[in-house]
């Protein structure tokens, strides 16, 4: 069921809802396929989300679909890290590695990690903006010409996507393209670098993964344009969300 874009709906403009985090998956796997499919260039972007909703889409990016991904252009970059070794059952990169990036025949330099030992989360963040903006070719962000193909997002329970919480200042960053998080607020609570709204919306397709029960009081408020969430969605030139019963309806199955 694909919930059409007018205001006032109870959930986002843009959502479709499927039964489950399985079928979550699957349908963020299909919509990933066809946007890849859809991309000329020689160069393909894609942002991945931290958070545990994404995982099953990335093993199956990596086990079920490999031959309908063109490995070798795909870049992998990520929304937001925390700052732990890149070991850490609570990195952003360990996760997305485990799940996918070490599955599939990706090109080691094709994965754009933030560096998170032997910096400050400050260091971390101006390196980690330095490394996107040498991959689009400039400092300037151009609208017509966005810098990720897909950007994938999830949301927290306060309506934070990315580290961009609501309440703190990094939500507000509309010039530098990472920012250090020193209090995300929220565990693992460990200082985070996260990319800005502006970035994260610049983006041919944002699509939000949203499963559970817990995560219903929130979409009412992002469906009024409320909290981060909905502030980088309305950024976005085409943000879509795929959200699962339970989070649609409140009831957990
Ligand atoms: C992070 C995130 C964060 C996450 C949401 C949803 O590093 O924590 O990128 O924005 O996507 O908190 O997390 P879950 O998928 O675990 O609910």
């Amino acid at each position: 069921m694909t919930v059409p874009p007018s205001p006032g709906e109870d959930l986002p403009a843009g959502s479709t809802i499927v039964a489950d985090v399985e079928a979550l998956a699957h349908a963020a796997a299909a919509r990933t396929v066809a946007i890849v499919a859809a991309t000329e260039g020689e160069r393909i972007a894609i942002c991945l989300s931290g958070g545990s909703t994404p995982r099953r889409l990335y093993e199956l990016l990596a086990a079920n679909v490999p031959a309908a991904l063109p490995w070798g252009r795909i870049h992998w970059f990520f929304g937001d890290e925390r700052m732990v070794p890149p070991d850490s059952p609570d990195s952003n990169a360990r996760m997305a590695r485990d799940a996918l990036l070490s599955a599939a025949p990706i090109p080691a330099d094709h994965v754009h990690a933030v560096p998170t030992v032997g910096v400050s989360v400050e260091e971390a963040a101006r390196a980690y903006a330095a490394e996107l903006a040498g991959f689009y070719g400039s400092e300037t962000l151009d609208p017509a010409r966005p810098l990720f193909d897909l950007t994938l997002l999830g949301i927290g329970e306060d309506g934070h996507t990315a580290s961009l919480f609501p309440g703190k200042p990094a939500i507000e960053e509309d010039r530098a393209w990472a920012v250090p998080v020193p209090e995300a607020g929220l565990p693992p609570q460990v200082p985070r670098v996260t990319l800005t709204r502006p970035v994260l919306a610049s983006s041919r397709h944002v699509l939000f993964l949203v499963a559970g029960a817990t995560k219903r009081p929130v979409l009412t408020r992002i469906a009024r344009g409320e909290l981060p969430a909905a502030r980088v969605a309305a950024a976005s030139p085409d943000a879509r969300w795929l959200i699962d019963r339970a989070a649609a309806t409140g009831v957990s199955p």
